[in-house]
């Protein structure tokens, strides 16, 4: 039997670039608060805010799947973030992951649903996990040993609000380099 290709998506909000760029410069001030840590710091061109994952999906599948998507995203608007405060996770004494919090947490719970009742209708399952909105600063390599003082050291704070109007299906592919992500599609949210 042969195995049909299998592709690693996800639907998420895509900054625009100053908020990148602002980013950027927080991330260089937590690199060097944090020499002590090996911390594998996000790239600032793959900087984004994941509602939905879906490890395997088969290509011949990607359309029903968008299109789905695209008809049920008539259920959300869009609309203006912000980001909040360095978030770890899943536990502040034992992280993994440096996160940004994103604001307002509720309307971007309601739109990572109305993403994962379109996939529902492609026949994919959505992740059970609970939804928590970030965006991925740095992926953290010995959570045992890792001390968070130097994130309160620093004073800088990203600031900016910005507007949000399209969602971003992404494929993402595993490369020695890091996983390398390649837009799909954009989809527009009602304004
Ligand atoms: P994360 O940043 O919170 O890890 C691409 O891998 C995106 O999908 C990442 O932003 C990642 O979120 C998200 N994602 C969610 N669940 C994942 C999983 N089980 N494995 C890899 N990425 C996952």
């Amino acid at each position: 039997m042969t195995v049909p290709p299998l592709i690693r998506i996800f639907f998420a909000i895509d900054p625009p670039g100053s908020v990148k760029e602002q980013i950027g410069r927080y991330i260089s001030s937590l690199k060097k608060a944090s020499k002590a840590h090996a911390i594998r710091w996000s790239r600032v061109d793959h900087l984004h805010i994941t509602l939905q994952f879906l490890p395997e999906v088969q290509e011949v599948h990607l359309e029903r799947l968008v299109n789905a998507v695209r008809a049920n995203l008539q259920k959300a608007t869009a609309l203006t973030l912000s980001f909040t405060k360095p978030y770890l996770f899943p536990s502040p004494y034992r992280p993994r992951v440096i996160a940004l919090d994103v604001a307002p947490e509720a309307a971007l719970l309601h739109l990572a649903n109305v993403i994962g009742q379109g996939i529902e209708v492609a026949h994919y399952a959505v992740e059970q996990r609970p939804f928590h909105a970030h965006l991925t600063l740095g992926r953290i390599k010995h959570p045992e040993h890792f001390d968070s003082h130097f994130l309160s050291a620093i004073k800088q704070d990203i600031e900016e609000q910005f507007a949000i109007d399209e969602i971003v299906l992404f494929r993402s592919d595993p490369k020695p380099e890091g996983s390398q992500y390649t837009v799909l599609e954009r989809m527009g949210l009602t304004k």
